[in-house]
């Protein structure tokens, strides 16, 4: 492949997936991003411009995505599709945002990429299997049942459902992916991890959501991007790969491991209201990208990659700070 086209580009995980990808492969990247308030350019400053260029527009504006996908080649090029909605506290404030670009925004890029013959590859989530006890001694794989929680993770869901019926109806030769939960730099800071690292920098507490005991999978966006260039390059038609690299933690743990890397006291935190819906655990089970791929997680340290994130937040507060006030003053009016 020598141009990747990648929508969402200018969110948390695409900036990162760019960089990642300017710097390990000589893939050639065109970012699609509308810019909504999850978009940040500031996030791709720096890139080279003889090999990246960034288009504004709408993943379900069927004429923006027909003029770029009428520069890719069919045997070398591919869409890799990170744009969505991603945050589960807004989807339940106003899901249509959530329906308009996560499932006719994929749709518009499936017509497209199907009509080119198009390498398409679909980043999904975990979110899509709903949730597991905390005794569970299972994890998801990708042969666990749909069972989607959130207005969110059902259009997340809905937009697997669609990338799977193109490939079978039209052949489009696609492959999705489901991770877990994320953390890394440039993460906006309405998210877990950011939102409680800028809580403490600012002298303000951090937030933890009903009793804390809800567990996520962490893994590391660059472990992500890598584990997606391992599907671009080895992963088969059709198939889903999960990602995961074994993180799992509860919020309570993080929470007090980011107050301790702060030098805070591990109990300067408020308890809110719950998330309606919450999910209460993921867990992936990564078997298959494993054998399939080759790939293997590198920030296998948790604590480790949350001081590195801790450094970067510290370290980048022009990054984050024009955002902070307008999300804290959201979550105020839902008592969060
Ligand atoms: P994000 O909210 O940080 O970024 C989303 C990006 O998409 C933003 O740049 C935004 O401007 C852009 N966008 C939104 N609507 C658009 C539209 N209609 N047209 C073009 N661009 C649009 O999201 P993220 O956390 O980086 O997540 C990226 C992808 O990864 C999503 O598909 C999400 O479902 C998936 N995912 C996220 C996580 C996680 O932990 N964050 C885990 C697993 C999967
Ligand atoms: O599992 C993958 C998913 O991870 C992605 O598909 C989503 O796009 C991504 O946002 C994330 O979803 P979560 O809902 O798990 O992430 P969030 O950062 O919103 O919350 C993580 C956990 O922390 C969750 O149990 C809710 C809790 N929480 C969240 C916030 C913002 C708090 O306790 N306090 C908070 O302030």
């Amino acid at each position: 492949m020598s141009t990747l086209l990648v929508t969402g580009g200018a969110g948390f995980i695409g900036a990162n997936f760019v960089r990642h990808a300017l710097e390990h492969t000589d893939h050639d990247v065109i970012v699609l991003d509308k810019l909504t308030y999850a978009g940040n350019l500031a996030s791709l400053e720096g890139l080279p411009a003889d090999r990246f260029r960034f288009v504004r527009g709408d993943i379900a504006d069927a004429a923006v995505v027909g003029e770029l996908v009428a520069e890719l080649a069919p045997a070398t090029d591919a869409i890799v599709h990170f744009a969505a909605e991603s945050h589960n506290d807004n989807s339940l404030e106003g899901p249509r945002a959530f329906l308009d670009t996560n499932v006719v925004g994929t749709f518009t890029l499936i017509e497209a990429a199907r009509q080119r013959d198009l390498r398409f590859h679909h980043i999904s989530t975990d979110e899509v299997y709903g949730d597991l006890e905390l005794d569970d001694p299972a994890k998801f794989t990708e042969l666990t049942a749909y069972r989607p929680s959130s207005p969110y993770s059902s259009t997340k869901a809905a937009s697997d459902l669609l990338v799977a019926a193109w490939v079978r109806s039209f052949g489009l030769r696609a492959t999705i992916s489901g991770c877990s939960n994320n953390y890394g730099p440039y993460q906006h800071v309405e998210k877990f991890i950011p939102r409680q690292i800028t809580n403490v920098l600012r002298g303000q507490r951090p937030k933890l959501y009903g009793t804390g005991r809800n567990v996520r999978d962490w893994i590391h966006v660059d472990d992500h991007n890598s584990a997606v260039l391992a599907i671009l390059d080895h992963g088969r038609i059709g198939e889903t790969y999960l990602i995961g690299a074994n993180g799992e933690r509860d919020n309570l743990d993080v929470v007090e491991t980011i107050l301790e890397l702060l030098g805070q006291p591990r109990d300067a935190y408020d308890l809110v209201s719950d998330r309606p819906g919450h999910d209460l655990r993921y867990a992936i089970d990564a078997t298959k990208l494993h054998a399939e791929t080759g790939w293997t997680p590198r920030y296998t340290d948790f604590r480790d990659g949350l001081a590195r994130t801790i450094e970067w937040y510290r370290a980048n507060e022009a990054w984050w700070a024009p955002q902070k006030d307008a999300t804290e003053a959201r979550y105020a009016e839902i008592g969060r």
